[in-house]
């Protein structure tokens, strides 16, 4: 595979970290934002001493100027980016009749005005080289909605209904822009639904099981290469078969 420059956002997170090692696996050079830098620095020794060299860079992604600034920043670093992966997410969950603003503002603007910030510095980059891939990672809930999810599912729904516009502008630049909707994966995320409510979700799963960090990173993955250069505007479900429709 070509080796390419990736932005991933939210890379120290648990899926984000695996996607963040798949593609420096595949010979990709790959960057990653951080907010909090103590924990950074960890993840970064620690994938370090696993072989792996990532570069840092601090911004918030749900921040117009910070985006703007880490996509200069990474592109001054290594170069161009060729492939952004737009992974950075939170929850807030709660039944919508008590949500407060903070709790629906939070969920939008990491989870969907992030990807207009981050996605926007880098697109013209990509029309002009004629080259480029762009993978939001949205969620199962935004498929088929989920009990204490408004902001998220709203958010996550928002990520597709950009992947499918952005896919229609830019496909005549050799640019795709794809979606990979996991489902329940056994990160951080996942674990902090109580676990009474958890173990409900996961009798639903037809596999039995949370998936893992990696069969996503494989999802994203499969969007890479130049022979995926027909396939834009999907949305990859992966999800154990928990949610069968679109
Ligand atoms: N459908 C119908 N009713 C439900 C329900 C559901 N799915 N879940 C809960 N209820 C009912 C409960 O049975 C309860 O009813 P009673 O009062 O009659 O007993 C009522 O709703 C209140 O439920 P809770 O006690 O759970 O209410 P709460 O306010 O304490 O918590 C909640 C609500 C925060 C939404 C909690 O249920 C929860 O955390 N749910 C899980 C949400 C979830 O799946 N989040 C995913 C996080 S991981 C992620 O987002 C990654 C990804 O992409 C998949």
């Amino acid at each position: 595979m070509t080796p390419r420059i990736a932005l991933v956002t939210g890379g120290t997170g648990g899926i984000g970290t695996a996607i963040v090692k798949r593609l420096a696996d595949l010979g990709h050079q790959v960057a990653t934002n951080y907010r909090n830098e103590e924990k950074a620095r960890a993840w970064q020794q620690q994938l370090k001493d696993q072989g792996y060299d990532i570069t840092l860079v601090k911004g918030d992604v749900g921040s117009p100027e910070e985006a703007a600034a880490l996509v200069r920043e990474v592109e001054s670093k290594l170069g161009p980016v060729d492939i952004l992966v737009n992974n950075a997410g939170i929850t807030r969950d709660t039944t919508f009749h008590k949500m407060t603003p903070v709790q629906w503002t939070e969920v939008i603007n990491t989870n969907l005005n992030s990807v207009y910030n981050m996605t926007r510095p880098v697109i013209e980059g990509m029309r002009e080289r004629k080259w480029g891939r762009v993978i939001q990672i949205s969620s199962i809930n935004g498929q088929k909605g989920q009990y204490g999810q408004a902001n998220y599912a709203a958010a996550k729904a928002g990520m597709h209904g950009f992947t499918i516009s952005l896919a229609q502008e830019n496909a005549r630049f050799g640019i795709t822009v794809n979606t990979v909707s996991p489902g329940y994966i056994g990160t951080d995320m996942v674990m902090a639904v109580p676990e009474e409510v958890r173990n409900k979700i996961v009798a639903q799963i037809p596999t039995g099981r949370l998936g893992s960090p990696e069969e996503i990173a494989y999802a994203v993955a499969f969007f890479i290469p130049d022979e995926a250069s027909w396939i834009t505007g999907a949305n990859l479900s992966a999800n154990g078969g928990q949610y069968m429709g679109w």
